[in-house]
């Protein structure tokens, strides 16, 4: 994982749509559990890192499914990543149980900083090959720009495979 500097106000943002809906709805969720875990209070600390944990080991294993499944041409450097971020996670998690709480708080951060890259560059390469070699398609994405990250309640997005003809 990457050191930058991760953002205080982590939230999910339309911005990191890619444009397949099943990996749209679990990045979503995937950010609002890292938020969780960046506001976790120290008696939900643990839990909450469990709660991205799980999600991360499925997330990942679905995605990793896939590239093979689909013969995605990067999906060792992808792969790479997804088991990097679960053997920090692992650590973490073991520093956490002995009373050690400062590796996860720096995780959280870590992760923050690490999420809208992975998704912005690698997920989304992923999306657009899925689309190909399923619909022989590309992934749009339509933004209603009027409500675009200002309006948290406001259905501000919607995500469609376009075929190409
Ligand atoms: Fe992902
Ligand atoms: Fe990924």
């Amino acid at each position: 994982m990457s050191s930058s500097t991760a953002p205080s106000n982590f939230g999910w943002k339309s911005a990191w749509l890619v444009g397949q809906a099943q990996l749209d709805s679990e990045h979503q969720e995937f950010a609002e559990l890292i938020a969780a875990l960046q506001a976790a209070s120290d008696g939900s600390l643990s839990q909450c890192l469990d709660a991205v944990i799980s999600h991360a080991i499925a997330h990942f294993g679905q995605e990793d499914a896939w590239m093979r499944r689909l013969d995605f041409p990067a999906q060792q450097c992808h792969m790479a990543e997804h088991a990097a971020v679960l053997r920090s996670a692992a650590g973490v998690r073991q520093l956490l149980r002995q009373g050690d709480a400062q590796p996860a708080r720096r995780f959280a951060t870590e992760l923050a900083a690490w999420f809208p890259p992975h998704v912005q560059h690698l997920d989304s390469a992923l999306a657009a090959w899925i689309c190909k070699q399923t619909w022989n398609a590309k992934p749009l994405v339509f933004q209603r720009r009027s409500h675009l990250e200002t309006a948290p309640s406001a259905p501000a997005m919607t995500a469609m495979a376009h075929p190409l003809v």
